[in-house]
C-alpha cells in the first residue's frame, strides 16, 4: 500500500534536517518495498515571504489530504517583529489538524553519557504535553501600548482526553503517572489536578498517579530524572519542561515528537521539539536526529510500519555509539554525514531481518 505524507521544512534549520529526514523515509520505502509520496508545503517565515501569510490555504488543504505531516521549524530573526509571525503559522496548523497530544520522547542515545550533565545511566521518559489550550490559544489576548495581557483556559474534556492517554501509557509500561501543574496558585491548574485525579479515580484505579507543582518537577527532573517515566501536562510547562530534557540528554538536537489524537493509528504531526536554531542555519552541521526520531515515530504511529520505527530508532543509536555525530553533541560530522550513517545502519539492520 502507498503512502503520503506533507512535509513543511519552514525555516532556518528546519529545511536542513527535513532534507535528511525525507531521505531517510525513501530509503525505508525501498526497503519496506512501499510508495511514499511526499508533497512540500509552505510554512513560517518563508511562507510570510511568499504569500504574506505564515500557514497558506494551500498548506492546511495540503496537511487534511494526507496520512502525515512532517513539519522542520520556523521561526527566525527576520520575522520576529511582524504583524504575521512564523509561530502564529505552526499554532494555526496544530489546531487545524485538531491533534491535541504532543508525545516528546527522551533518551540518553548510546555513548552521549558524557555530554549529558547526568552522572549515571538513565533510561529516558516521555513527556505528554496537551497541545491545543492553555495560554496558547486562550482569548482575550493583547496588547496595548503599556499593557499585554494572554488568557489560560482548559475544559474538563480537553483534560481528561489528553491525561486518558497519559494514564493509557503509564498503564501499558507499569509504571506511575506523574501529571504536572501549577494548583498552588492557578485556576486552570486547580482544574487540571480535580479532573486528571477524578479520571483515575473512575477509569484507571491501578495505575498509580502522582502530582507535582511545575517548579518543584523541574529541579527534580535534574536531579532524579529516573522518577519521571510517563509525564503529562499542560501546554506551556509542557514546552519549557521537554526543552530541559533536551539539557537532560545531552542537545535539544536528538530530540523528535509525535502529535496525535488517540492511542491508536491515525493522521500525526511530527516534529522535532528544537527551533529554527539561527545561530547555526546554513552551516550544514544541524543534529538530523531530532528529526530522523520524528520518522521513526511517524512510520509507527500514522503509517503502521512499527518494526521499520523500531528499525529506524537503532539506526540512530547504532550511529551516535559509532561516534558520528554533530558538534552540538561533541561530534564533528555534519548533518548528511549523520544521515548517511543512519541510512546505513537501516540497511544492516533490514539485511540481518531478512
Ligand atoms: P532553538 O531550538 O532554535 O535553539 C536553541 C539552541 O539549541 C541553539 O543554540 C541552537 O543552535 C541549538 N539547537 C537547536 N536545534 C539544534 C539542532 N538540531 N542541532 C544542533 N543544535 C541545535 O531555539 P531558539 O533559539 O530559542 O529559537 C529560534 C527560533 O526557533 C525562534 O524563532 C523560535 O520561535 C523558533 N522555534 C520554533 C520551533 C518549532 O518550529 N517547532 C520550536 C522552538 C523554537
Ligand atoms: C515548540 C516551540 C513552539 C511551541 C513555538 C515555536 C510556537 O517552542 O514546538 O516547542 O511553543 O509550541
Ligand atoms: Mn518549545
Amino acid at each position: 500500500m502507498g503512502h503520503h505524507i506533507a512535509v513543511l521544512p519552514g525555516d532556518g534549520i528546519g529545511p536542513e534536517v527535513t532534507e535528511q529526514a525525507l531521505r531517510l523515509l525513501e530509503e525505508v520505502s525501498r526497503l519496506g518495498q512501499f510508495t511514499l509520496e511526499a508533497t512540500e508545503g509552505l510554512i513560517g517565515g518563508r511562507a510570510i515571504d511568499e504569500t504574506g501569510d505564515p500557514f497558506p490555504p494551500a498548506s492546511d488543504e495540503l496537511v487534511h489530504r494526507t496520512e502525515a505531516t512532517l513539519l522542520g521549524a520556523v521561526g527566525g530573526p527576520k520575522w520576529a517583529q511582524g504583524p504575521a509571525t512564523p509561530e502564529q503559522g505552526l499554532l494555526r496548523l496544530r489546531a487545524s489538524l485538531g491533534l491535541f497530544a504532543n508525545i516528546r520522547p527522551f533518551e540518553v542515545l548510546p555513548g552521549l553519557e558524557a555530554v549529558t550533565p547526568l552522572k549515571r545511566p538513565f533510561a529516558g521518559g516521555v513527556i505528554i504535553r496537551e497541545l491545543l489550550g492553555g495560554l496558547y490559544y486562550g482569548e482575550p489576548r493583547g496588547r496595548l501600548e503599556r499593557e499585554a495581557f494572554d488568557t489560560s483556559r482548559y475544559t474538563t474534556s480537553e483534560i481528561e482526553r489528553v491525561a486518558r492517554l497519559g494514564f493509557e501509557l503509564a498503564k501499558s509500561e507499569g509504571v506511575p503517572l506523574i501529571s504536572i501543574d501549577k494548583a498552588n496558585v492557578l485556576q486552570t491548574s486547580k482544574l487540571w489536578r480535580d479532573t486528571v485525579t477524578r479520571l483515575g479515580q473512575a477509569e484507571y484505579p491501578t495505575v498509580r498517579l502522582e502530582h507535582r507543582y511545575v517548579d518543584a518537577a523541574a529541579m527534580e527532573m535534574v536531579i532524579a530524572p529516573e522518577r519521571f517515566k510517563v509525564v503529562v501536562t499542560e501546554n506551556l510547562f509542557g514546552d519549557i519542561l521537554s526543552d530541559l530534557t533536551g539539557g537532560l540528554v545531552g542537545s535539544l538536537g536528538v530530540l523528535g515528537s509525535a502529535t496525535v489524537s488517540q492511542w491508536s493509528q491515525g493522521r500525526g504531526l511530527y516534529e522535532p521539539i528544537h527551533g529554527s536554531a539561527p545561530d547555526i542555519a546554513g552551516k550544514g552541521i544541524a543534529n538530523p536526529i531530532g528529526a530522523l526520531w520524528s520518522c521513526a515515530l511517524m512510520l509507527e504511529w500514522s503509517l503502521a510500519k512499527p518494526e521499520a520505527g523500531a528499525f529506524v530508532k537503532d539506526a540512530i543509536r547504532r550511529t551516535v555509539a559509532e561516534g558520528i555525530c554533530t558538534p552540538d553533541i561533541g561530534g564533528s560530522a555534519g548533518t548528511a554525514e549523520v544521515a548517511d550513517a543512519v541510512i546505513r545502519h537501516l540497511h544492516i539492520l533490514a539485511g540481518a531481518s531478512r
